[in-house]
């Protein structure tokens, strides 16, 4: 099954409006029209609104970095996958291993967040990745096959075409330090055996993107790989030259 592949560049907690826009702007007029890749932005809550009226008419769409599980309410401060919906996102990036490690967000509550995208129509990205520990004590399969199982319960085969997983080793995220493409490969075979096991042929249908330093000079290698889908991009995707490179992989 040939799966588009999704580029998605995660600005985290970086750029303010008007940086956003001109980010926004940059990748809309170099990118055209897509035809064998499909290319996202995330930026920050507070930039969506502009940027998704930059993006309007284009082939780039937009996607929010986290989101809350209830649509609506007493809760205070949080913004609801419905809301991302409304204000044009098409993507949400759940249980982000940052959103794990500082805001201690479990597969309990990720799996809320999955269905409430879901719900809302937005479709998820959900996170998962062994820490260096982890893996060195020859437990990210483990630790993978159990965030996969946590935060993707009671899901129809229908609702898991929709998912997208991003493959993110925390050792290699914003280090500089690649998994090889040998490396990724194996955990995404991995990651599409347990969805499967899980979801039947819809596991085919499901991309499983690589995050974790992705560059100009490493996508394409990583790209080749049967079993990855696309790239979730942090830092590279800040500069237009640096993410346009990775989304046109195929031509360097
Ligand atoms: P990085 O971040 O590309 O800067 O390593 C990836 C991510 O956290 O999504």
């Amino acid at each position: 099954m040939s799966r588009i592949k999704l580029m998605c560049g995660n600005w985290k907690l970086h750029k303010t409006i008007a940086e956003s826009v001109e980010l926004a702007t940059a990748v809309k007029n170099a990118v055209g029209p897509l035809r064998d890749v499909e290319v996202a932005v995330a930026p920050v809550f507070t930039a969506l609104h502009a940027v998704a009226k930059r993006l309007e008419g284009s082939a780039v769409v937009l996607a929010a970095q986290n989101c809350f599980w209830e649509d609506q309410g007493a809760w205070t401060g949080e913004v609801s996958a419905k809301l991302l919906k409304d204000v044009g996102c098409k993507y949400v990036i759940i249980a982000h291993s940052e959103r794990r490690q500082w805001f201690g967000e479990t597969d309990a509550m990720a799996s809320l967040k999955v269905r409430a995208a879901l719900r809302n129509g937005l479709d998820p990205i959900y996170c998962v990745g062994e820490t260096l520990a982890e893996r060195d004590a020859g437990e990210a399969f483990h630790v993978v096959g159990r965030q996969l199982e946590g935060g993707l319960t009671d899901l129809t085969a229908k609702e898991a075409e929709r998912l997208v997983i991003a493959y993110e080793p925390v050792w290699a995220i914003g280090t500089g330090r690649t998994a090889s493409p040998q490396q990724a490969q194996e955990v995404h075979q991995f990651i599409r055996g347990k969805l499967s096991e899980k979801f039947g042929n819809a596991a085919e249908a499901i991309r499983i993107q690589y995050g974790g330093s992705v560059k100009p000079d490493n996508a394409s290698l990583l790209m080749d790989q049967p079993d990855i889908d696309g790239a979730l991009v942090g830092g590279a995707s800040l500069k237009a030259d640096d993410f346009l490179k990775i989304v046109k992989y195929r031509n360097s």
